[in-house]
């Protein structure tokens, strides 16, 4: 089965292309450099940049592998949750494509895509407790297969992402901030009794992030001499060796103590609510972390050492497919169409702050409704309807 992925649910637009689980080759046009003049993602322009540039990295991404749009059995489209302009534009295309080649259509949820990732690198194991950690969302799964989800938790504010990139603004670090939280934060020592490790103090699996900003205002209030000036983003963004700079330069190094704790309070807050979610979930076997934020090198090592602890199989996806990416969303799509799960075309797009439903249709009625009753069968998933 040939699948082409496609994601434009926030600010980057990308595409890609797997046969059966494996990717064959993607393409990503970040906006990162449009929204960082306004330190945070405009809606308006991230759906006008999409819509601009969509048609021609196709081009490019199909031309690249020597393939014709006729040649697509599916297309996954992330459908949401995200900024709804931004998903109408994927959508769009999508459908486009669909009705020009009569490839299947899946609708995927961009957050699961995060979840089923690591797919694409190693086989995952079920059952399984997810954790996705991105700019948008925190939140905690059970997976029971790669189509069966449930919620154990969410945030019930900010991100852990958002949490990291508001922090890093107040620090004057370049946007979207958290990888350099990251990279100071190697530099750095951690001192776990600056930050509070936030909304812990209760039964839940839920998260609360909020507070760590007003935390980390309040520290810099009483550090201001640290903020980083914008003439030292170059330095920061070409610098190999973090650590050296820091020894050079004392009001680096603060801050990169600074980084440090507050990155040790977030990823010590999901240790402990993902340890919690397994004393209740008895029979995992496996612990997939996935998001933007499951890039940050303090939260892998983390994650890793309690997986050896608990005796479970750990689902990293490696850094490009932790942040946003068509890839997860073309292998998530995959996965629904090998469980017979479709979409026709009044698929809609869902907002950020909304559930993604489960508004499937059974492959072999979306092959019934097509000129081609024997499409599942010719992508060698078992059709019942299939007579010929
Ligand atoms: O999953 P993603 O690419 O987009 C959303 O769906 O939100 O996640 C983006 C988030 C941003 O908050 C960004 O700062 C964060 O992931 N991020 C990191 C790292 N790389 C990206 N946070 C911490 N450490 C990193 N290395
Ligand atoms: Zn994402």
């Amino acid at each position: 089965m040939l699948t082409l992925g496609i994601e434009t649910s926030c600010d980057e637009t990308a595409l890609a292309l797997v046969r059966d689980g494996r990717l064959l080759g993607q393409t990503l046009a970040t906006q990162v450099p449009l929204h960082a003049l306004f330190g945070g993602v405009v809606p308006e322009i991230a759906s006008r940049e999409h819509y601009r540039i969509l048609g021609s990295l196709f081009d490019r991404l199909m031309a690249e592998q020597g393939l014709r749009p006729q040649d697509l059995d599916a297309v996954a489209v992330a459908r949401g949750p995200g900024l709804l302009g931004s998903l109408l534009t994927g959508l769009g295309f999508a459908k486009g494509l669909v009705l020009g080649t009569g490839a299947l259509l899946v609708g995927v949820d961009h957050l699961k895509a995060h979840l089923l990732a690591a797919g694409l690198e190693q086989e995952l194991l079920f059952p399984a407790l997810g954790l996705l950690v991105s700019g948008g969302h925190t939140q905690l799964y059970r997976l029971d297969a790669p189509t069966r989800f449930r919620r154990l938790g969410r945030t019930l504010d900010d991100a852990a992402g958002e949490a990291l990139d508001k922090s890093a603004r107040l620090m004057g670090l370049p946007y979207p901030g958290g990888r350099f939280v990251d990279a100071l934060a190697r530099a750095g020592t951690v001192d776990p009794n600056l930050f509070p490790r936030p909304y812990l103090d209760n039964q839940n699996l839920d998260f609360s992030f909020s507070g760590l900003k007003t935390a980390v205002s309040l520290a810099m209030q009483q550090r201001r001499h640290l903020v980083l000036p914008p003439e030292m983003f170059a330095t920061l963004q070409a610098s190999p060796d973090l650590g050296a700079l820091c020894a050079e330069n004392p009001r680096l190094g603060e801050l990169a103590d600074l980084c440090a704790s507050l990155n040790h309070s977030i990823v010590d807050t999901l240790r402990v609510k993902v340890e919690r979610a397994l004393g209740r979930e008895r029979d995992i076997r496996a612990l997939l972390v996935a998001g933007g934020v499951a890039a940050n090198s303090m939260l892998r090592q983390a994650m890793a050492a309690l997986a050896q602890r608990h005796g479970l199989r750990l689902s990293l996806p490696s850094a490009a497919l932790c942040t946003d990416n068509a890839a997860m969303v073309a292998y998530a799509g995959e996965c629904h169409l090998r469980a017979g799960l479709c979409h026709g075309l009044d698929l809609d797009a869902i907002p950020r702050g909304q559930r993604v439903p489960e508004d499937f249709l059974p492959l072999t009625r979306a092959c019934a409704e097509t000129s081609n009753p024997c499409q599942a069968t010719a992508l060698g998933i078992p059709c019942p309807d299939f007579t010929g």
